[in-house]
């Protein structure tokens, strides 16, 4: 079975009370169960994560290598700031795709640019949690 991990970056932990006209109203716990739920019918493995710090994300990139087959990424705000957690991703030899759930180019000037993007195969903005449901098809397509 292919292995799937799904990394969420900070404040993410605070979805379902954060901006809620911007991010919805669900919790990253609702998000998780949809995921496990779409997980089991494309016949994927995941394991999925959160942190509010850099160092975690970069860590747990690291990690991956050899032991996951893609990484789904919602980076949040180190998106546009996070030039370790880009050369992590590049460095781990992985398929990736990046999740927003909000537009991010429909935003603030300061969102439109991603160096995550620079490591992703896809990306996904915009479908709030239906955007991570998207990302787990993409994943089980790398496989097809
Ligand atoms: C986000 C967009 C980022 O700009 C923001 O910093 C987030 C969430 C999104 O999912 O829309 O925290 O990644």
């Amino acid at each position: 079975m292919r292995r799937v991990l799904v990394i969420n970056g900070p404040n993410l932990n605070m979805l379902g009370t954060r901006q809620p006209e911007i991010y919805g109203s669900e919790t990253l716990s609702d998000i998780e169960t949809a995921c496990r739920e779409k997980a089991t019918a494309l016949d994927l493995e995941i394991d999925f994560f959160q942190s509010n710090h850099e160092g975690e994300i970069v860590s747990a990139i690291q990690q991956a290598r050899g032991k996951f087959d893609a990484i789904i990424i919602n980076p949040a705000a180190y998106s546009h700031t996070s030039v370790a957690i880009l050369d992590a991703l590049l460095a781990c030899d992985i398929k990736v795709v990046e999740v927003h759930l909000s537009n991010i180019h429909r935003r603030e000037e300061f969102r439109r640019f991603s160096y995550v993007s620079k490591a992703a195969d896809g990306v996904i903005c915009g479908f709030g949690k239906q955007g991570y449901l998207l990302a787990l098809e993409a994943a089980a397509s790398f496989f097809k």
